[in-house]
């Protein structure tokens, strides 16, 4: 037996439908916002993230999946999708298109971490990506995209809180008070903060280890640095979810692990998605397309961790699609029954009914009892009897009913007693 990598997981059929489910809210939502799907490659040049991403962050400097290919380039798989969907709307000319542009996407990530629940080296996100707005209607936007998107899924207890990071500008005074802050605590705090003092102190004050969690509780606030641009789009953003009724909390200590964000940032948690409690994170990011292109485009997007809403479904019991069954398993008694009972089934599959015949030459009660182990709506039994006369004894499940119904009107009789 070979084991399945740590920190994957197989989605079993049986479990299928509660992705297809999450999906299908995901499409849905998005496309009622008028966003259109994008896809791109699993992996990408490691430039892309190192640039895009940062190089100051966890993912770039510990969790990333990178190899060389046979022709010595060096390859990652993504551990997100927004560099890619930057890369991509540059890389096919998409920004002298129609504005602003809109993209979802439904991919799996790879970030090498340290598995735990809700936190996987593969996992699956829900994005949505939106260029081309600076403006705070282009915040709220996406805040409402994802918001509608968890109360699609029935979601009740997932809080919303947002911050400001700020832009370039006020940034730069704000790091200045953070490393006065800082500087006389260095050596009381951890390796990782002690390397985000020099390159990107903001970071610090997401540091989960508690010794310097004491440290950065008392720190400067971005929120009292901002500039006057900066601040009247916030008070623009807070003002529009007021407006759409989108509760949310204010959290200072909000900064992201991602260095690509300027602005706006939020996140929506949930106690039942692990340690981490994030199942939603996102925020503006002005400066990246200019970054990796020539000319600024401006940017706001989420993602959310599917396998981490998949657990907060289940830990608010979240009402869920029943799995449906097969419509109609026909059980055939011999040779000759079995026969036409594969040919209704192909009559039944190119009328878009769903039908199963028997694959296991089994007795009429074990076909019976599997039918009834699937889910089979109907059972439709053929036997010598039923074969004279050019018609099926057909069972309703549901209600233990059976009626005789002619082979060549079986399809009709199925469409309608299903309905
Ligand atoms: P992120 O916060 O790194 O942001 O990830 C978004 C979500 O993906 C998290 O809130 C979490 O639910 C899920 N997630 C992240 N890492 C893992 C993991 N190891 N296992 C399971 N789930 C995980 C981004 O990825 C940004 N690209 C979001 C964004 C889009 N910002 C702007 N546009």
């Amino acid at each position: 037996m070979i084991n399945i990598p740590k920190g994957t997981k197989d989605v079993l059929p049986a479990e299928v439908y509660l992705w297809h489910h999450v999906e299908d809210t995901a499409r849905k939502t998005a496309e009622a916002f008028s966003f259109k799907e994008i896809r791109t490659p699993v992996f990408e040049h490691t430039e892309l993230f190192a640039r895009g991403v940062g190089d100051t962050t966890d993912i770039v400097n510990k969790e990333m999946y990178t190899f060389l290919d046979k022709g010595n380039r060096s390859i990652t798989l993504r551990p997100e999708g927004t560099a890619g969907v930057a890369r991509a709307f540059l890389g096919n000319g998409l920004a002298g298109g129609a504005m602003p542009f809109k993209a979802y996407y439904l991919i799996s990530a790879f970030r090498y971490e340290r598995p735990q629940a809700g936190r996987l080296r593969e996992f699956h996100q829900f994005g949505a990506e939106l260029y081309g707005a600076a403006g705070a209607t282009a915040d709220a936007e996406i805040i409402a995209l994802a918001d509608s998107f968890l109360k699609n899924l029935g979601l009740k207890n997932v809080s919303l809180q947002i911050n400001s990071i700020g832009c370039k500008t006020c940034r730069a005074e704000y790091h200045k008070a953070l490393k006065a802050y800082f500087a006389p605590h260095l050596k009381e705090m951890c390796a990782d903060c002690n390397a985000r003092f020099e390159k990107n102190p903001m970071r610090m004050i997401d540091c989960k280890e508690e010794g310097c969690k004491k440290i950065t509780a008392n720190a400067p606030r971005m929120l009292d640095y901002l500039c006057d641009d900066c601040k009247a789009h916030f008070e623009e953003v807070k003002n529009l979810l007021n407006a759409a009724n989108i509760k949310y909390e204010i959290n200072p200590s909000i900064v992201r692990g991602l260095d690509y964000y300027s602005r706006t940032v939020f996140e929506f948690t949930s106690e039942a998605a692990g340690a981490q409690g994030t199942v939603l994170g996102g925020g503006r990011y002005d400066g990246l397309l200019e970054q990796m292109g020539e000319k600024a485009v401006p940017a706001v997007g989420f993602a959310a961790g599917l396998e981490r809403l998949l657990m907060v479904i289940a830990a608010e019991n979240a009402p869920v699609p029943e799995e449906k069954g097969v419509s109609c398993y026909l059980a055939g008694m011999d040779g000759k029954s079995r026969g036409q009972a594969f040919v209704l089934a192909s009559e039944l599959r190119k009328a878009g009914i769903s039908a199963e015949v028997d694959l296991m030459e089994r007795s009429l009660k074990a076909q019976f009892k599997y039918a009834d182990k699937i889910g089979a709506r109907f059972v439709a039994v053929i036997g010598e009897s039923e074969l004279n006369e050019g018609a099926a004894e057909v069972k309703d499940m549901k209600n233990s009913s059976s009626e005789r119904v002619k082979f060549s009107e079986l399809a009709t009789y199925l469409k309608q007693k299903e309905n």
